[in-house]
């Protein structure tokens, strides 16, 4: 499927939704735009897995922990001597991403804070944790173990690095801040050499002093450039925009409610299913019921999802966690047909009741609100519906005529989360 080619200002004004689009201000440079076919597998992938892990795992409270508690570089940096997680099991995860029905995954490989999760020569005082107490190098055992797995491969990478006062004062203290940008373009260059092929890269905070835009930041970070070099690495990379440079999609951040219309562009919403994106030992996690509902509001919008979970300082993801993801592998293995390799619409979603996917002759209608669908009915569609059946094949009666189709599912059928019904269209 093609997507359209709009620009910002045009997507912002059709964006009626509330999908908070993070960066349509970005810097345009459409020969860094991969094209369709290289964006495909990630269209037709739906779901990922993203995971904060890093020295603010141990202090337990975000990984804004350093900033919001004002913990010294020179403090922080100790908790390198404590990082040793004798539980990381890469494998492991990437089998549980596999159960949850995920196709791809985003490794948090530095945060805010600056510290690489790899062996990384570029990292601004070997702040890495080849110099920490595990001595290891977590980015080359997560892409060994995710691609062996069959899983998309991507790295998230935050250009700004808190330990830099230049970061908060990129005209007074230019010097400095030259130093932040030099450990940026060597480490985006280590990650993309040296691993293999990388699937995604996910940028995170390329705006300057926590203020403006990544896209007010491009006069410093020069994206054009950055991603320039990421194309002569990797040149099927798919990239966010979040460094500056408008990207290959655009991302919806956090687990506020998506409603409106289907937009024609890729995009992506990431959400945390715990408390923060990193660990807290007082661990919450979301009901699957409010998860379910949130991935379907973006699948029949076009949009992917990437889910993260929190892996505590010993590298285990929380047994709360787990079972979440085990919950929705169960769900997508008894609705992916009807997700997977799928586009949005035709017809546009009806805000918490229902939407549509379709994939060739078959569209599949999804109804969340089974009792509110009974009392609207579908609007009229232009193809002829040859059959109705539910994904268990068992099926079901229609009408269709110019106001519109009736569908009527008996009770016994409806599901809480998704009642899938499979149209078969005849073009
Ligand atoms: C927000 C948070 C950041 C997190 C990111 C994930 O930008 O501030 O900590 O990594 O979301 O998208």
């Amino acid at each position: 499927m093609v997507k359209k080619e709009l620009s910002g200002a045009e997507l912002a004004s059709m964006l009626k939704s509330s999908i908070q689009l993070k960066s349509l201000d970005g810097v345009e440079a459409p020969e860094l735009k991969l094209s369709d076919e290289d964006m495909q597998w990630w269209r037709d992938a739906k779901l990922g897995l993203f995971f904060h892990w890093g020295l603010y795992s141990i202090v337990g409270r975000g990984e804004w922990a350093m900033f919001n508690e004002k913990i010294p570089a020179d403090e922080y940096a100790k908790l390198a001597e404590r990082f040793n997680p004798l539980h990381w099991n890469p494998e492991r995860m990437a089998q549980l991403a596999r159960e949850a029905g995920m196709r791809y995954s985003v490794m948090v490989t530095r945060h805010h804070d600056g510290f690489a999760m790899w062996d990384s020569p570029g990292s601004y005082g070997r702040f890495d944790s080849m110099h920490a107490a595990a001595k290891r190098d977590f980015v080359k055992e997560y892409t060994d173990a995710f691609r062996n797995a069959g899983l998309g491969v991507g790295l998230y990478y935050s250009p700004m690095d808190w330990r830099f006062p230049g970061y908060f004062k990129p005209l007074e203290l230019a010097d400095n801040a030259e130093l932040m940008k030099k450990q940026c373009y060597a480490q985006i260059e280590e990650l993309t050499t040296r691993y293999g092929q990388i699937d995604i890269l996910w940028y995170d905070g390329g705006w300057l002093a926590h203020s403006g835009t990544d896209a007010d930041a491009a006069w410093f970070w020069d994206p054009v450039k950055l991603n320039g070099m990421v194309r002569r690495h990797q040149p099927a990379c798919v990239i966010n925009p979040r460094s500056g440079w408008i990207g290959d999609f655009q991302c919806d951040e956090g687990t506020h409610a998506i409603t409106g219309n289907i937009l024609p562009i890729d995009w992506e919403k990431c959400f945390s299913i715990g408390t923060h994106w990193s660990y807290d030992p007082q661990e919450l996690v979301m009901p699957l019921e409010e998860i379910i509902k949130l991935m379907m509001d973006c699948f029949v919008r076009g949009g992917n999802v990437l889910l993260n979970v929190a892996p505590n300082p010993d590298g285990e993801i929380p047994s709360s966690q787990v079972e979440r993801l085990k919950q929705i592998g169960a769900f997508m293995r008894k609705n992916g047909e009807a997700i997977y390799g799928t586009t949005a619409g035709p017809l546009e979603p009806v805000d918490h009741i229902c939407g549509m996917t379709r994939r060739g002759n078959v569209l599949y209608l999804h109804v969340q609100d089974m009792q509110a669908f009974e009392n609207i009915g579908l609007l009229p569609l232009e193809q002829r519906i040859a059959r109705c059946r539910l994904l268990d094949g068992s099926e079901i009666p229609f009408e269709q005529n110019e106001q519109g189709i009736e569908i009527r599912v008996p009770k016994e059928k409806w599901e809480p989360l998704d009642t899938v019904v499979r149209l078969d269209i005849l073009e």
